[in-house]
């Protein structure tokens, strides 16, 4: 398999804090790869280095290109998506008006057309409440709702910081599940940050373990999943 997104010694903070000391990691065309951690390890930075939401160093290529010193905007064209921590959607628009933000970048309206229907199709929620305020939805649906809008800017690779946070497991069992649909049909890559192991280790089929800004175990989530030790110390259960 071919290699999407590559990042080899990165290193990023803010100010005077470095927040990562030399990640290296890849996603695989196609793959869904587990990024995982305690609370500030540094996975949220990751993803912003990636999408030029922070200073980094080092090397981060994307489909071969060099993503050094690429705007946010042009990372995007690139075919990164990223449903930031929060979900970043705006919550005095509708849900179309939302949706709408997604495919801002492109100017293929028949194809934009059939995106939405398709999105509907995995989110007939949404079409639902199309017209309703985001501010209406609950947790579950606005996540749905920053998945889909991601989705409509036809990435090759989705880029998701903790989907699962404050959902019912069962909200989070079925979203993960129409991700791993959308994998599957669609062939976007995706790199999952979660602090929800268990969920995240069975959807992938590799994982890293940041630790205080460095990668402390990496390997087939199948296997890490089966180390008592890792699961122990980086797992927490
Ligand atoms: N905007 C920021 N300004 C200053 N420090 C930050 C900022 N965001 C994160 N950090 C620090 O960087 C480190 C990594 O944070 P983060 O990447 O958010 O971790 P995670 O997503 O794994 O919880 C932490 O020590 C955190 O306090
Ligand atoms: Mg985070």
């Amino acid at each position: 398999m071919s290699t999407l997104l590559a990042l080899e010694g990165v290193r990023a903070g803010y100010g005077q804090t470095r927040a990562l000391h030399g990640v290296s990691m890849s996603v695989g065309e196609g793959d869904i790869v587990a990024l995982l951690g305690a609370n500030g390890a540094g996975k949220t930075t990751t993803l912003r280095a990636v999408t030029g939401g922070v200073r980094w160093e080092g090397s981060i290529h994307f489909a071969g290109r060099s993503l050094s010193r690429m705007s946010t905007e042009s990372v995007v064209r690139l075919g990164i998506a990223h449903v930031p921590e929060g979900r970043g959607i705006i919550t005095q628009l509708t849900v179309d008006e939302n949706l709408r933000l997604g495919a801002y970048l492109r100017r293929d309206r028949q194809g934009v057309r059939a995106d939405y229907e398709r999105v509907f199709d995995y989110f007939p929620i949404l079409r639902e409440r199309r017209e309703l305020s985001a501010g209406a939805l609950s947790g579950g649906e606005q996540q749905m709702l920053a998945l889909a809008r991601a989705l409509l800017m036809r990435p090759r690779l989705l880029l998701l910081d903790e989907p699962s946070l404050g959902l019912a497991p069962l909200v989070v069992r079925s979203l993960f599940e129409i991700i791993r649909t959308i994998n599957e049909k669609e062939g976007v890559a995706v790199l999952l940050v979660e602090q929800n192991a268990r969920i995240a280790l069975e959807l992938s089929s590799h994982a890293y373990v940041l630790e205080v800004g460095r990668v402390a175990v990496e390997g087939p989530s199948a296997q890490l999943k089966e180390e008592e030790s890792v699961r122990r110390s980086y797992l927490g259960y």
